[in-house]
């Protein structure tokens, strides 16, 4: 390939506000852990949220048959999605939508930046939050406002935090991105949480953007969708990737109350402008994914009992050592503290999430997102995010279902099953001793 020299080089091509803009920092720890595991080197890879499990066999069957679909479709999705998804609703959260209010894209995510591309307001995103929100803001031109919340707080929004937040802005729009339950720290929001907060959402007539793609995943199945509290201020995103497992396939949507309806016609322009359609294919099915069956019910519950008994073996042998963590809730993920090992860090010049992260990989090969910048909490934070779903979905899905949904899942399942996730977090309990040992013999 024919070098061009650096002097060049166009350096002005690029926005000016985007000069420090860079790329999704979990897809990129992800391929350059995926790498270095090609090469052959052993990583436990707790650093990426992918859900392990395999495509539920009726769902692979229909893409397989609609292969051939090959069309351009309507922009919002084919009806028999947005009503299945409707249904889907209808069946586990227990509200009523209407299949006009629903627009199908691909992945959620997408829809998520066109949503910010249009609104005009203020955008609030939560510290810590999932690493996308605040770039895809800052790409749609907004400078998003941070709350921060607190570990006391189980790392949700409270009330008073939440109103002081709102009431600093003179916007007359506002939206606030949730997520629930949440990535990265796997805490869930119930009715109560929901009940204290709605005077404040009212007060200030805000708009939630509820991301609830990991609401099927809430391990008590006790899932508490925002939309049945603020129906009118709530703007549901959610999607295939997670409980379904085919982040790959691209699909996922959002639920609009009628009174946001300028907001969905909007988003559907911006749509129809970029993307045109969700995959023909996928959308197809997706239908049979979202038709709720005894297959897709059965799914689902073995999923969260095997993410419930390896989140609490992940929960239980660090907070065991002293690293502090709130038990999660749902999902993939938990955002441990190890400031309980400052000291000892900080005599081996270790002061940052980011530096820790790296002696860990080095020293004991589990790979971890810092929490600090990416996450928006402070450098010097000692979080990360742990993704406890590096194991062989299938394997365990398979020992699950031999077991029967009758019968509780044995002692010594996830140390059977969950192979990597638990080799993970036994090397990284015992770096964590380590560290707190060298600091005892110092003394
Ligand atoms: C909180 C959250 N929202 C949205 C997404 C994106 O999902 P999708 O695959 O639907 O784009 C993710 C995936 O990592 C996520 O963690």
């Amino acid at each position: 390939m024919a070098r061009v020299s650096e002097d060049l080089v166009r350096s002005d091509l690029v926005r000016s506000d985007l000069y420090d803009y860079a790329p999704a920092s979990n897809l990129l720890l992800n391929e350059k852990v995926k790498e270095l595991m090609a090469s052959g080197k052993p990583v436990y890879h707790l650093a990426f949220g992918q859900s392990p499990f395999p495509v539920m066999e009726s769902a692979r069957l229909v893409l397989a048959q609609n292969a051939e679909k090959n069309a351009y479709l309507p922009v919002a999705g084919i009806s028999q999605l947005r009503n299945a998804i409707c249904e889907f609703h209808r069946e586990f959260d227990g509200f009523e939508v209407l299949p006009d209010n629903v627009i199908v894209g691909p992945g959620s995510k997408e829809l998520i930046f066109l949503l910010l591309a249009v609104f005009s307001g203020d955008v609030f995103v939560l510290s810590p939050t999932w690493t996308t929100f605040k770039p895809q803001a800052r790409l749609a031109h907004h400078d998003a406002i941070v709350i921060t919340t607190e570990y006391r707080h189980d790392w949700r929004v409270t009330p008073d935090i939440l109103d002081r937040a709102l009431s600093r802005s003179s916007a007359k729009n506002k939206i606030i991105v949730l997520v629930n339950p949440d990535n990265p720290t796997g805490t869930a929001y119930t009715q109560e949480h929901w009940k204290e907060l709605l005077p404040v959402l009212i007060k200030h007539n805000a708009i939630v953007l509820s991301d609830e793609i990991y609401g099927r995943l809430n391990f008590a199945d006790s899932h508490c969708s925002l939309v049945k509290f603020y129906p009118e201020g709530t703007i549901l995103s959610s999607g295939l990737s997670k409980w379904a497992s085919v982040g790959g396939w691209r699909v996922g949507y959002q639920i609009y109350p009628a009174q946001l309806r300028p907001l969905l016609d909007a988003v559907k322009s911006a749509a129809s402008h970029s993307y045109s359609c969700a995959a023909a294919p996928m959308q197809y099915a997706a239908v049979t994914c979202f038709t709720p069956s005894k297959e897709s019910k059965a799914y689902i519950a073995h999923e969260c009992r095997i993410l419930a008994a390896i989140a609490d073996y992940s929960y239980q042998h660090l907070t065991e050592v002293g690293v502090r963590a709130v038990k999660p809730q749902g999902g993939f993920y938990m955002f441990p503290d190890f400031e309980v090992i400052r000291c000892a860090l900080s005599n081996r010049g270790i002061t940052t999430a980011q530096q820790m992260c790296d002696a860990i990989f080095e020293e004991v090969s589990v790979a971890l997102m810092p929490g600090g910048p990416a996450f928006l909490r402070p450098s010097t934070e000692l979080t990360v995010r742990l993704c406890f779903v590096n194991f062989d979905g299938s394997v365990a899905l398979k020992a699950s279902m031999a077991i029967g949904l009758h019968k509780p899942l044995p002692e010594g399942f996830v140390e059977e099953h969950c192979v990597l996730t638990v080799g993970g977090i036994q090397a990284l309990k015992q770096w964590t001793l380590n560290q707190k040992a060298s600091v005892s013999h110092d003394l």
